[in-house]
This record gives C-alpha cells, structure tokens and sequence, in this order.
C-alpha cells in the first residue's frame, strides 16, 4: 500500500546482553555441530540474558540509547510502544516497566504482540500516532528474551534463538521528503500453530503436567516456517517496492528479519539485491525475534550504512503467522 507518512527516525539504539553463546557451547548440550549450524542458518553465537535479567531491562537501556541519539530526555516521549513475545510479566506490559524505569510522565504505553514482526508493526501504528498528530514523540522499542522461552534441548530451536533489545525514536519528518513511503503487514492465523507455546496461557494454564510435557516452551515446525519465509519474505519486499513506484535497484539498503541466512540469501537472490546492500547481523545474534529488525536498523544507521534521503527497507515475518514490511525515505 502506498503510504506517504511524514514520519523521521531521529535516534536508534540497541541493547546485545552481555553473555555469548556460541554453537560449540550448545553443541555441548544438545547433538549438533557448529557446522551444521553455520551452513543451515549462518548464525555463529547468540547473545543470552544473565540470570534475573529480563526483556523490560534490555528495551530499557536500547531505549536509553535512542534518546541520547536524539538529543532527547526522557520527559520528551509521548508514547512508548513496545513489541514483544516476551514480557517481564503477562501484566503489567513491559511498556509501562519501562516508563517507570526510565522516569517518564504518566504518558500511554502498551506492548503489541506480532512475534518477529513485531517492530515492523510497531512502526505501522508508532508512525500513526506521529501522522494523526496525536503525539509528537513515540519510543517504539523491539524487545525479546527468547532464551527464556526455548527449550534448552530441543535442537531445532535452541540453536537458532538469541535475546537482544532495539529502540527507534520517531517525529514528525522535518522535511516532506522524508517518511514511510509504502507498507505491507498481513497475518495468516490459520498457521498460527507452526510456531507456538502451547501452554502457559488461558487454553492451557500452568500445570505440574504442562511443565512436564515441555509445553511453556516454543515449539515450531522449521521446516513449514522456512518454505513460507522465503516466498513471503521475496513477495512484500517486491510489493512494496510497486507500491511506492521506487524499482529494487534504488534500495540503498534491505533490512530484513534475521531468521536465518539461507532465507535471507534465497529471497535476495530471487530480488536480484545484491548482498552488500542486504544487512545481516545473524551469525552474531542468531533470530531475535521483535528486536532483530530493530537491531539491524540500529546497526545500519551507527556503521554509517545509511545516509539522509536513502530508501530503506524493512521486512519481517514471524510466528502467527505474520509479516510486515516498510519502505522508508530516512
Ligand atoms: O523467526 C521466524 C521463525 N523461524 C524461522 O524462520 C525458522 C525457519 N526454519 C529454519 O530456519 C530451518 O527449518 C531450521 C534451521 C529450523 C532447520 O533447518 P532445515 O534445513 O529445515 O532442517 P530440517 O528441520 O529439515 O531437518 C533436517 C535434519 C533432520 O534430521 P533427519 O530427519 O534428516 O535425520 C533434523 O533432525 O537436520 C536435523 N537437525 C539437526 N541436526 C543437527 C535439526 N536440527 C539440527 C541441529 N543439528 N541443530
């Protein structure tokens, strides 16, 4: 859909934990090898939270960082949005953890759940608010502890997941030019189980037997997932770019949901984008969920990879399942 939104990313930030998991570490633990991990995903290590460190402690300090980089304070934000799979807590909302933390107004502040295209979403309705003029500053940050929510010995996910927080602060565009030129998000709930925790909530509340069945962690058939990313991931970047009337030649730079680098390297190829101007941070972080595309863009923006006026494009898929992606003018 063409957009036209007045919008400008004026701060980014990002928060890595400190801890490094490499594939030999897990390779201790489950039966699987740093090469097979390396060639079926690209991811090399992953970051994984300290023990009593949660997602509101990570968004907090990606958040921080994206303040300072706007020249901002924290009595500046008119709303905090933050997408996550992995609360602190089901409630309150890790958006409002982080309001508190951070010391703001009694400003409004809830978290979206969109799984890994959280941020994309995020971005949809953070730019709506700015659009409609109902705020004027929105902290829209991308938040996961997924360590937290994968099974330690199920090697089909444990290899992939990492934690990892990033924070975009967003304005009103100082300049026409500037903003999100076109978008895409759609869900497909009837794939909704391909990724999912089965327990945990209200169909199945915590039980001596859910825990026992390993059900409170994530469980997800790669294989379905996989064949699905790689056609969805293709589609919305190229609709996208329709939408907007801009050919794939004039993307400066792909930000794309780090899943795993096969998928990514697979829907570039069928673009026709070369890879230097696709950012991949996935051997470093493994898939990070609502935080990977807000990392990358963090990354992008810090490594000097994008400069004013180029076109950017953010796509993201996920559990649901979900997708978005969005084309912007920085
Ligand atoms: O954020 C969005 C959500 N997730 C994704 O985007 C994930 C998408 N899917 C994937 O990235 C891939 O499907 C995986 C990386 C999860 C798996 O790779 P694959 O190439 O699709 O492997 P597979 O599931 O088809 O399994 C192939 C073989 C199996 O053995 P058999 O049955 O052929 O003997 C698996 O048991 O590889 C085995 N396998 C492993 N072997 C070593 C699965 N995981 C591992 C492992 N180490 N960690």
């Amino acid at each position: 859909m063409k957009l036209g939104w007045p919008i400008e990313i004026i701060g980014t930030g990002a928060c890595l934990p400190e801890q490094v998991v490499t594939n030999d570490d897990l390779a201790r633990l489950v039966d699987t090898t740093d090469e097979w991990i390396v060639q079926r995903t690209g991811i090399r290590e992953r970051r994984r939270v300290a023990p009593g460190e949660a997602t509101s402690d990570l968004a907090t300090r990606a958040a921080r960082q994206a303040l300072e980089a706007a020249n901002l304070a924290h009595e500046d934000i008119d709303l905090i949005i933050v997408a996550t799979a992995t609360p602190d807590h089901f409630l309150p909302s890790t958006a409002c953890l982080v309001q508190s933390t951070l010391g703001c107004r009694w400003i409004p502040a809830f978290d979206m759940s969109a799984a890994c295209s959280g941020f994309a979403y995020g971005l949809v309705v953070a730019a709506q608010h700015v659009v409609s003029g109902l705020c004027r500053t929105v902290l829209l940050i991308g938040a996961e502890c997924l360590t937290t929510i994968t099974d330690p010995i199920e090697r089909g996910t444990c290899i992939l997941f990492g934690d990892a927080a990033g924070a975009a602060v967003l304005r009103p565009a100082s300049d026409a030019s500037r903003g999100i030129l076109a978008g895409r998000w759609g869900a497909d709930g009837a794939r909704g189980r391909l990724i999912w925790m089965p327990a945990g909530g209200s169909r199945e509340p915590a039980s001596v037997e859910s825990i026992a069945a390993r059900r409170h962690y994530m469980h997800m058939q790669g294989r379905e997932v996989y064949k699905f990313a790689v056609t969805q991931m293709h589609d919305i970047v190229r609709q996208t770019c329709d939408d907007a009337g801009v050919s794939i030649d004039e993307l400066a730079l792909l930000i794309p949901h780090q899943s795993n680098l096969r998928i990514i390297e697979s829907a570039c190829d069928k673009l026709g984008l070369p890879m230097e101007r696709v950012l991949v941070n996935i051997d470093r972080y493994g898939n990070t969920s609502a935080a990977s595309v807000a990392v990358g863009l963090h990354e992008a923006r810090s490594e000097g990879r994008v400069k004013s006026g180029d076109l950017v494009m953010l796509a993201a898929f996920g559990a649901g399942l979900t997708w978005a992606s969005t084309l912007l003018r920085v």
